[in-house]
């Protein structure tokens, strides 16, 4: 079988030079190269990052604290995009057992879906595991609860390069190598909106525009019927695209070290962007979403009773995994770590979700008027 590199070449030389996001595209999602497709090897310490659900399941006994308030109020229904491993999906099944009715997975790479099976089979009661389904394709409607984990920076971008004269975009040419071309007159109105309200920016400022998680929120919002609960690395648009942060965010991350090496590795390392709240808000206001929360990790994860949690666990005196779970604790609620960086954002539609408590429970951190 040829490698993701020589596949990439001749789809270049087929089909042209390429843009940004569809280069992203294939290096993560192709159905035969991609990055995410395999499912092998990227979760967890032996892989090349680490998410929340692996560093300890009180981070899913705590979102399933949240999920409780609003569950009586929204079809007992979770649909999760994004379920990587399968170990979000364990801990919530296990923290709302009999509560949940269907537990829809939707990813789009397939071969994830043994690697999730696995993983709960293996930790969630049998007659809970079978609550669990794998769709296809995006239902029509989607109504009960909707989360996700680091899905939106993981989705492609598109990558501005600002100019004062003429500014650029960044596409993939033949030989896999960056090529910078003018920036299309119909997209040109957005970087001069983006510009004129957070610049002044310098030659050379970067700016990744995030279509597709744009249109994955639209189109949640538009199905949706209750909450839906987002959580991952990002800002509002006024500190991500200020004139000190020159370089963008998007990053290659592989065996645990972020680089800037885009175009090697090609299928065998990841890609990603930080998350551009303002821009999701605006996606999912346009679609009648209300918006229910904005604030960081930390403060949401602590709100929900985090530290209570793991009071009760009784491993938290045992010498080795009381200490691992204190290592893991800080790493999600640090500011300098995940506490700070990571924000959960929630929004919901077509249901009133005033007589719980989940809005207060947002308030400490509360950073949604920065959106
Ligand atoms: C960085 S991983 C996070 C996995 C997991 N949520 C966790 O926290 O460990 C990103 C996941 O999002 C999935 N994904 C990307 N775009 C998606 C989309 N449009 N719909 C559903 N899943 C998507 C990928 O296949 C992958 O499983």
């Amino acid at each position: 079988m040829m490698n993701a590199t020589d596949a990439l070449k001749e789809r270049l030389k087929k089909q042209g030079p390429m843009r940004f996001d569809a280069f992203m595209a294939f290096a993560l999602y192709d159905p035969e190269y991609g990055y995410y497709t395999s499912g092998q090897g990227i979760f967890g310490r032996q892989g090349d990052f680490v998410t929340a659900p692996e560093l300890t399941p009180l981070f899913g006994q705590t979102l399933g604290q949240a999920i409780l308030e609003v569950l009586p109020l929204c079809k007992p229904v979770i649909y999760e995009f994004g379920a990587g491993n399968g170990k979000l999906a364990s801990d919530l099944l296990n923290t709302l057992g009999d509560t949940v009715e269907q537990y829809n997975i939707v990813d789009v790479s397939g071969g994830l879906k043994q690697v999730q099976s696995e993983t709960i089979r293996a930790s969630v009661p049998g007659h809970l595991a079978d609550r669990v389904q794998w769709l296809e394709q995006l239902p029509e409607g989607l109504e009960g609860v909707l989360i996700g984990n680091e899905v939106l920076d993981a989705m492609p971008v598109r990558v501005f390069e600002y100019h004062h004269d003429a500014s650029l975009e960044w596409w993939i040419s033949e030989d896999i190598t960056l090529e910078k071309r003018p920036l299309q007159v119909s997209d040109r109105g957005i970087l001069e909106t983006l510009h004129t309200q957070h610049g002044p920016w310098q030659d050379g400022h970067l700016v990744e525009w995030a279509e597709q998680a744009h249109g994955f929120v639209k189109t949640l919002t538009e199905r949706l019927k209750g909450l839906a609960l987002m959580i991952d690395y990002g800002d509002c648009a006024e500190k991500l695209l200020h004139p000190a942060k020159r370089q963008g965010t998007l990053r290659a991350h592989k065996n645990h070290v972020a680089h800037d090496g885009f175009l090697t590795d090609i299928g065998e390392q990841d890609l990603t962007a930080h998350v551009n709240f303002s821009q999701i808000y605006e996606a999912m206001h346009s679609e009648g979403g209300q918006l229910e929360g904005y604030c960081t990790q930390a403060s949401f994860l602590l709100a929900h009773g985090i530290l209570e949690l793991a009071g009760q666990n009784p491993a938290l005196t045992d010498p080795v995994a009381g200490a691992q779970t204190r290592k893991a604790l800080n790493t999600l609620l640090s500011e300098a770590e995940m506490g700070e960086n990571f924000k959960v954002f929630a929004w919901s539609r077509g249901v009133d979700l005033d007589a719980t408590r989940l809005n207060t429970l947002f308030l400490m951190n509360d950073r949604s008027g920065e959106l």
